[in-house]
């Protein structure tokens, strides 16, 4: 029994694979390896699961059928998806807008379309979305119910209609699938275009860090090891299908507290022992002031419990962070 991790090159993809990897499951692992950011640390993050018994990685873009088709190929053994492969970030879907569509339409689209071929064989599909699709909804915690009609950049559109698209897979095909919403995930082996890993890089080269929205901000800040938590939770339990209800369920992934931007930035600053010059500036399109995550519904269905504040996680990322930079 095989699972396919998209995206398995990326920040959560790898943490996914190697929690799935040491339970003793086969992953065969896909990401074409952009360069939306430093494509070494990807490779790094490969190298890392190389070692691994009974991971496999082919390098394979899901935004072109032929690519996912081929990669999948002679893996009769294929079960369970979990489709993490995306163009991530909220502010570069201002500046390259296609990339959303190609990666996080089409790819997902093709996605699902493994997932309907595989028919029967297939236990459960479980795919990424953010917290972005909440988009300015004011009513905080957010809930999977509330209304998520107002996205606010194309990213959370491309998030919202994948959510959309699943379902409609789900009702029609009866493909089993869960959409799970991340918020801000951090923690070792970061994404560079993340704030824990701006902030970090640019104290330790005295540079000035950017805060948005005169540092009003506020996030749900999820350590990483709490979403692969939930996502396995997630895998393990598929939607039951019954006449009555489409097998597809929507969960957020978030660690259940708000935080103010300005104390994160100070739990990066005693980590690090220095501190941080910030240049305040006002708040960017697509941007939203502040993200809460109701996980009540995950924590009844998925067992969901997520354990780690910022002022033990952000310590263990800085440690990655000087650690693998050789600082
Ligand atoms: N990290 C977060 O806080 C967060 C929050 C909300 C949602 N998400 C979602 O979770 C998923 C994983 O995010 P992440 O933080 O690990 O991002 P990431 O960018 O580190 O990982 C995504 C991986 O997908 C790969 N990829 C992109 N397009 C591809 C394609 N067409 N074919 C194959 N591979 C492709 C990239 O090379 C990358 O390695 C994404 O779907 C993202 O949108 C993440």
């Amino acid at each position: 029994m095989t699972v396919l991790v998209t995206g398995v090159a990326g920040f959560i993809g790898m943490h996914v694979a190697e929690t799935l990897l040491a339970r003793g499951e086969s992953v065969l692992g896909i990401d074409n390896l952009n360069d939306y950011y430093d494509v070494n640390l990807k490779k790094a993050r490969v190298a890392r699961l190389d070692g691994m018994r009974g991971f496999r990685f082919v390098h394979a873009d899901v935004s072109e059928a032929d690519s996912l088709d081929e990669a999948v190929e002679g893996v009769p053994e294929l079960d369970r998806i979990i489709h993490l492969a995306a163009q991530a970030g909220v502010r570069y879907s201002l500046k390259n807008p296609a990339a959303y569509v190609k990666a996080n339409l089409i790819g997902q689209f093709n996605v699902m379309e493994l997932a309907r071929r595989l028919g029967d064989r297939l236990q459960h599909m479980v795919y990424a979305s953010s917290s972005s699709v909440y988009g300015g909804n004011t009513k905080l915690p957010f809930a999977v119910g509330d209304p998520v009609d107002s996205p606010i950049s194309l990213y959370a559109a491309t998030k919202r209609a994948d959510e959309l698209m699943c379902y409609s897979y789900s009702d029609m095909f009866g493909v089993k699938a869960t959409g799970l919403r991340f918020f801000s995930a951090y923690g070792p082996w970061g994404r560079p275009d993340m704030s824990a890993y701006i902030f970090t890089s640019k104290i330790i080269a005295g540079e000035p860090i950017p805060v948005f929205n005169y540092g009003e901000m506020s996030r749900d800040f999820t350590y990483v090891d709490d979403i692969v938590q939930g996502v396995v939770a997630a895998l393990d339990r598929p939607p039951r299908v019954n006449e009555e209800s489409t097998p597809h369920a929507l969960f957020n992934l978030g660690n259940h507290k708000v935080e103010p931007l300005m104390r994160f930035i100070g739990l990066i600053e005693s980590a690090l022992g220095m501190r941080a010059v910030i240049d305040y500036q006002p708040i960017q399109p697509g941007d939203v002031k502040a993200t809460y995550a109701d996980v009540e519904a995950s924590r009844r269905c998925l067992g969901y419990e997520p354990r780690t504040s910022i002022d033990t996680g952000i310590p263990k990322f800085v440690a990655w962070y000087k650690e693998y930079h050789g600082i």
